[in-house]
């Protein structure tokens, strides 16, 4: 699977130049947080090299990615409680596919698509109809 779809246009994405910290949020208010060293970037080989979801994945934190994080479902919605100006916009792409989306709001991102800059921490709450969390110390 491929990181990216060759059929929509870059999003203007900055890669970022030193750690910081993404917090993944669930329902239950569970939270796990993840260092990001720039140089651990890509984790794997879904999604935009150190997007939110390129990020969960490396770090044994599950996000559905249906299309295998080439912005072709929505089933990776997200919502950035903090930190969304350190993100890079969504492309035309991710807008079409986020207005099918369940639970849209003004902080609604593809995890797949959204890569923070690293110029500040980043929370972010996987909604509950993506709720397999983390695949790692999840007591149930
Ligand atoms: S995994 Fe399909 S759009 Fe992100």
């Amino acid at each position: 699977m491929t990181s990216r779809n060759p059929y929509i246009d870059e999003p203007d994405i900055r890669p970022p130049t030193r750690a910081y910290t993404v917090s993944f949020v669930d329902e239950q208010g569970q939270r796990h947080d993840v260092r990001v060293e720039p140089e651990r970037i890509p984790f794997g080989d879904h999604g935009l090299p150190g997007s939110l979801l390129d990020i969960a994945l490396g770090n044994g934190i599950e996000i559905d990615h249906a299309c295998g994080g080439v912005c072709a479902c929505s089933t990776c919605h997200v919502i950035v409680k903090e930190g969304i100006e350190s993100c890079n916009s969504p492309g035309e792409a991710e807008e079409d596919m986020l207005d099918a989306a369940y639970g849209v709001t003004h902080q609604s991102r593809l995890a797949c698509q959204c890569v923070p800059d690293g110029t500040r921490d980043v929370v972010v709450v996987i909604p509950g109809w993506n709720r397999n969390l983390a695949r790692e110390g999840h007591g149930s």
